[in-house]
C-alpha cells in the first residue's frame, strides 16, 4: 500500500491525474474504473487541460463506471451518466461508445447488475479510481456488504442520502433510494486502484488503511489488494 499525503485538494487532483495519464500513456488501450462525487472533479479537469494540450489521448481508452442511480433520467444533472459526460468524456477525445455506468433506468435492475457484472469481468480494469464515503463505502458499497459481492441493487443508506442531499438542494427526499453499484469483488479484481480523499475525509481513511479489515468499513478490504494507491490530504 502507498499513502501519499498532500498539502490541498489542488495537489490531491494533480497528484491523482498524474497517475491516471501515466495508466493512459503506459497502455493507451487501458480499461478505467470511474468514480463520480465531489472529490474527483479536480482529477477530471487536470486530464482535460493534458488532453485539450495533446499531452494523454483517451481514444483506445474504455471505461466502466463504479455506480448509477436507479430511476434517474440520464438528463438529470445528478445522474452519473450526466455528471461523467459534463466533468470528463464531452471534454476529451473518448468514444463515448466505449464508456460504461450502469443501466439505473433499467426495467429489470437485477438483470442490468447482472450484466454489468459480466461486462466489467470481460473487460478486466487496469486502475479504478475511488471517492470514499464518511462511512468507509466505496462505490455504493455501504457498510456491512459482503465482500464477496459483485454488482448489485443497493439501497443506500441515511447516511449516504444525507451526505448526497447537496446535489439534491439540500433535499434528502429528493436523492435516489436505490442504485447499482460495482461490489467489492468488482473493486478488488481491478489490477491497480486509486484512491481519493480530501482533508474531511482524513478520519475515515485513517479508519480503512490503519485498522481492522472489516465490513464495518468498507474501504478497509483494500488493506488486501496488492496494488492500492491512496492520495489525500493531511488533516
Ligand atoms: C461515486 C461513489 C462514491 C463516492 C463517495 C465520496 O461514484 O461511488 O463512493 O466516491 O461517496 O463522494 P464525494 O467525493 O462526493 O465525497
Amino acid at each position: 500500500m502507498n499513502i501519499i499525503y498532500v498539502k490541498n485538494n489542488e495537489e490531491m487532483a494533480l497528484k491523482a491525474a498524474s497517475i491516471i495519464a501515466a495508466q493512459v500513456t503506459l497502455k493507451n488501450d487501458c480499461v478505467l474504473g470511474l468514480a463520480t462525487g465531489g472529490t474527483p472533479v479536480g482529477t477530471y479537469a487536470n486530464l482535460i487541460k493534458w488532453c485539450k494540450e495533446g499531452h494523454i489521448s483517451f481514444k483506445n481508452v474504455r471505461s466502466v463506471n463504479l455506480d448509477e442511480y436507479c430511476n434517474l433520467p440520464v438528463t438529470h444533472p445528478e445522474s452519473y451518466r450526466c455528471f461523467m459526460n459534463t466533468n470528463l468524456f464531452d471534454h476529451v477525445d473518448i468514444d463515448k461508445a466505449n464508456t460504461n455506468v450502469p443501466d439505473g433506468l433499467a426495467a429489470d435492475s437485477e438483470k442490468a447488475a447482472k450484466d454489468y457484472d459480466a461486462l466489467i469481468d470481460s473487460l478486466g480494469v487496469d486502475l479504478q479510481l475511488l471517492g470514499i464515503g464518511y462511512n468507509g463505502h466505496i462505490g455504493f458499497n455501504e457498510p456491512d456488504s459482503a465482500f464477496t459481492m459483485g454488482t448489485h441493487v443497493v439501497e443506500l443508506t441515511q447516511s449516504t442520502l444525507e451526505a448526497n442531499a447537496r446535489f439534491f438542494d439540500n433535499d434528502v427526499s429528493k436523492v435516489p433510494t436505490h442504485a447499482i453499484t460495482m461490489g467489492m469483488r468488482n473493486i478488488m479484481s481491478a489490477k491497480r486502484i486509486l484512491l481519493i480523499g480530501g482533508a474531511e475525509k482524513a478520519e475515515i481513511i485513517e479508519k480503512a488503511f490503519f485498522g481492522p479489515v472489516t465490513p464495518e468499513v468498507p474501504a478497509s478490504i483494500l488493506q488486501l489488494h496488492k496494488d492500492v494507491t491512496v492520495v489525500c490530504v493531511k488533516a
